[in-house]
């Protein structure tokens, strides 16, 4: 027999719709995946966006991948500004993502976003957060309509780490206890 499909998406024939939505998000939860802020710009508008959909796509060119639900603030600066920074940050910082799990508040001439100081990268011009770890400013070259949400595909064109090779200690969603999607 065919999946049935349901308002949360394909169901094996005879599961139990409720059940099987629980038991598929909570293996959705599981994806291992980092955390990271996502800043972009428009014009003199910024903003940044905690986001945990994000990964490398190719290695020539440099490809990172975002992906963005259809019409949050976020949605509309990526589409206006054609750029964005993808900001790594420190393990021990999960504080700061939870700033930005709703809408920033955006004050232009302290240069904060929720309180939060930022500088414009020297590239794009989307914002980096002062306490970033590392950094991928990158410019917007594909844009992928995927349902609620929109794969924003960006080339990496400037790059900020501390000195060293050493391996960068940054956030991962399993440092927190907060989940997405499912
Ligand atoms: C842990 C966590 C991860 C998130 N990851 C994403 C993501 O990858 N993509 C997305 O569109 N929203 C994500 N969100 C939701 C956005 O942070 C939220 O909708 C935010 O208010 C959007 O901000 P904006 O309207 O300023 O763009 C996440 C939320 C949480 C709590």
């Amino acid at each position: 027999m065919a999946p049935a499909v349901s308002r949360s998406g394909l169901v094996p024939a005879g599961a139990d719709p409720d059940a099987y939505d629980r038991l598929r998000r909570r293996v959705l939860w599981s994806l291992p995946t980092g955390l990271y802020l996502l800043g972009t710009a428009a014009g003199a508008r910024r903003n940044l966006m905690t986001c945990n959909w994000a990964t490398q796509l190719a290695t020539s060119p440099k490809l990172v991948g975002v992906s963005v639900e259809n019409g949050v603030h976020t949605y509309e600066l990526l589409r206006e500004g054609r750029c964005f920074t993808l900001c790594l940050l420190r393990r021990e910082d999960r504080a700061i993502v939870r700033k930005f799990v709703k809408p920033a508040s955006d004050d232009r001439e302290a240069r904060t976003l929720s309180g939060v100081p930022y500088r414009d990268a020297p590239v794009s011009g989307a914002p980096i957060v002062a306490s970033a770890l590392a950094v991928l400013d990158c410019t917007l070259v594909h844009e992928v309509p995927l349902g609620s949400h929109t794969l924003f595909v960006g080339e990496v064109v400037d790059v900020m780490a501390p000195d060293g090779d050493g391996e960068l200690a940054v956030l991962r969603m399993e440092d927190t206890r907060m989940s997405y999607g499912g």
